[in-house]
C-alpha cells in the first residue's frame, strides 16, 4: 500500500513490536482459544464454549503472524484451534451466521496456506450450513438461533456481511452459482434495508420471515434504536466493500463509501471510537475494536476509490491506528492482549475491556499497511 516515509517507520517500528510481544503471546497460549483477558492473562474456550462466535479470531491471528514470520509456534496453535472446532459441527443449535468468523479465519485460511484437503472440507461445510440458513423468501440469512431466550426467524444483523466471503470462497472454489445466489442475495437484502438515509447503519434488521418485508429494526448491541453502533458501522464499511470485491457489484463499493464518510464525520476530537456514536456524551464506553476493524475497512476500500478518497480512507485509518497505538494499547511482553478497551455491547458488563477481534483487527491493519497481509476474506 502507497505510504508516507513518516507512515512506514511507524508501521515498521510497530510491526516490530507485534513480532516481538506475539511470539511470547503464542508461546504462552498455544493450547487455548483465547476471548478476552484478565488482568493481562487470556481465557480459554476450548471446553466452555468451543462454539463461540470469536474462535476463529486467535487461529487468524496465529495465520497473520505465520505469514509474516514462519515462526511454526504460530502454525501449531492455529491447527489446534482448527481441530477443536470440529466439535461445534455437532452443535446444530450452536451453529449461526457466523461461520464465516469461525472457520474462514481458521480452515480456510490454513487451506490458503498449508493447501491441505482436510482444511478445505471443513471449510466447505462451514459455508454449507452457512447456506442452509438463507430464507428464499425473505432473500436474507438468519441471524442468532435465539437472543434473550427467544427464537426470531425474521432477523437479521449487520455483522453477517463479514460473513459472506465464507460463501463467496465456496463459489470461487467449487464454481458452484448457489453459494453465490446466496451471499449477493443477503447482500442485497442488506443493501435495501440496513443503511439508513443519513448513511448510518441499523444493527439486527427483523423482516417477516414469509415474505422479507421489513418490520422494524432493534437497537442489539448499540444504545438503542435509532442508535449508531459503532463496530456496526465498521461491519457495513468492510463488509459492503467484501462483497464488491467479490462480485465486482459497484453498489456495494458505493454503500460501503457511504457508511465509510458517515463514520469519519462521527469520530469524535480525542479520535477515540465510542461504543455507540449516539451513547450519551456522558458515558466513557470506547470501542477499540470499531476502531480497528474500521481501519481495516477503510484501508481495503482506499485500494478502490479515487486519489483523494484513498488518501482520505488511508490517513484516517492510520490516525485510529496511531491513536490505539498511543493511548489503548498494552505492549508489556507480560500481557498477553494488545488493545485494552473494546465493548462486547451497550447492555452487558463487558466495557472497555480486551477483546479478541480487536486485536486481530488491529494486526490485520498493520500488516495491510506494510503489504504483508494474508487477505482471509
Ligand atoms: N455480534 C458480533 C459482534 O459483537 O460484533
Amino acid at each position: 500500500m502507497k505510504i508516507t516515509k513518516e507512515q512506514k517507520i511507524w508501521v515498521d517500528q510497530t510491526i516490530g513490536k507485534i513480532e516481538a510481544k506475539m511470539y511470547d503471546v503464542a508461546v504462552r497460549n498455544v493450547h487455548k482459544i483465547p476471548y478476552l483477558s484478565e488482568s493481562g492473562v487470556y481465557n480459554d474456550m476450548s471446553e466452555s464454549k468451543v462454539y463461540w462466535w470469536t474462535n476463529g479470531f486467535w487461529p487468524g491471528i496465529m495465520w497473520q503472524m505465520h505469514h509474516l514470520t514462519g515462526e511454526a509456534v504460530y502454525r501449531q496453535a492455529a491447527e489446534e484451534t482448527e481441530e477443536k472446532l470440529d466439535r461445534n459441527f455437532l452443535m446444530a443449535e450452536k451453529l449461526d451466521h457466523d461461520n464465516g468468523f469461525k472457520w474462514l479465519l481458521s480452515a480456510v485460511a490454513d487451506y490458503r496456506i498449508m493447501g491441505s484437503s482436510e482444511s478445505r472440507n471443513r471449510g466447505l461445510l462451514a459455508a454449507q450450513l452457512l447456506a442452509g440458513r438463507y430464507n428464499p423468501a425473505g432473500r436474507f440469512l438468519r441471524a442468532w438461533n435465539e437472543w434473550g431466550g427467544q427464537k426470531h426467524t425474521g432477523w437479521a444483523i449487520i455483522d453477517c456481511m463479514m460473513n459472506l466471503p465464507l460463501l463467496y470462497w465456496a463459489w470461487e472454489e467449487t464454481e458452484d452459482p448457489r453459494y453465490l445466489q446466496v451471499a449477493d442475495g443477503h447482500g442485497k437484502t442488506a443493501l435495501r434495508h440496513f443503511v439508513r438515509e443519513d448513511n448510518s447503519v441499523r444493527h439486527i434488521v427483523e423482516l417477516d420471515p414469509d415474505t422479507g418485508e421489513f418490520v422494524r429494526e432493534h437497537g442489539g448491541q448499540g444504545y438503542g434504536e435509532g442508535s449508531s453502533w459503532t463496530r456496526g458501522q465498521a461491519w457495513g464499511i468492510y463488509g459492503f466493500l467484501l462483497s464488491y470485491i467479490h462480485t465486482g457489484d459497484r453498489e456495494y463499493l458505493y454503500t460501503s463509501q457511504r457508511i465509510a464518510n458517515y463514520f469519519l464525520a462521527n469520530i469524535p476530537e480525542n479520535n477515540l471510537i465510542p461504543a455507540d456514536f449516539r451513547q450519551p456524551p456522558e458515558c466513557g464506553w470506547e470501542d477499540d475494536s470499531a476502531a480497528a476493524c474500521g481501519a481495516c475497512g477503510l484501508l481495503e476500500l482506499s485500494k478502490y476509490v479515487g486519489e483523494a478518497d484513498c488518501r482520505l480512507y488511508r490517513d484516517r485509518a492510520v490516525r485510529l491506528l496511531q491513536t490505539l497505538d498511543r493511548e489503548c494499547l498494552s505492549w508489556s511482553r507480560k500481557t498477553d492482549h494488545l488493545l485494552e478497551r473494546c465493548t462486547v455491547a451497550f447492555e452487558g458488563d463487558r466495557h472497555n475491556h480486551p477483546l479478541i477481534y480487536g486485536d486481530y483487527f488491529f494486526i490485520e491493519a498493520l500488516l495491510k499497511l506494510a503489504d504483508k497481509e494474508l487477505f482471509v476474506w
